[in-house]
């Protein structure tokens, strides 16, 4: 491992050493690590195109997400979509998690045509796999 040094503002600090206490870190450079992952995991996809991306889509939307657009935007991207698990949370809300595997710039596209869906009010991403 190499040594990094770092600035950051004492709020940023306060809050760090919080969360290393409360999600049981040895220290801050784990809780660093922890962190500077998810980011990666999260946000390669859309800088890096890849072939062979492994990840989750989770989206959370009301019943005002037109379904027939949304099932034919699903159709679109089979050979993306791995399966799709679909839970009704409640009267108006549904929650989708879509486990896919392809092309980085393939899976952007859908995650960004997802994301623009009149209704869908939260979308999130993570990448298990960019092998
Ligand atoms: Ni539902």
């Amino acid at each position: 491992m190499v040594i990094v040094s770092l600035s950051i503002t004492d709020s940023l600090l306060s809050d760090l050493d919080f969360l290393k206490e409360e999600m049981g870190f040895t220290n801050r450079s784990e809780a660093i690590r922890y962190a500077i992952r998810g980011l990666i995991s999260e946000k390669m996809i859309e800088f890096k195109s890849s072939e062979n991306i492994v990840a989750t889509i989770t989206g959370l939307y009301n019943k005002s997400v037109n379904k027939d657009v949304l099932a034919r935007l699903q159709h679109d991207y089979d050979d993306l979509i791995k399966t799709l698990l679909h839970v009704h949370l409640d009267e108006i809300n549904c929650l989708e998690v879509m486990v896919v595997k392809g092309n980085g710039d393939v899976l952007n596209e859908l995650i960004h045509k997802l994301r623009s869906l009149k209704g869908m009010k939260e979308l999130k991403h993570c990448v298990t796999s960019s092998k």
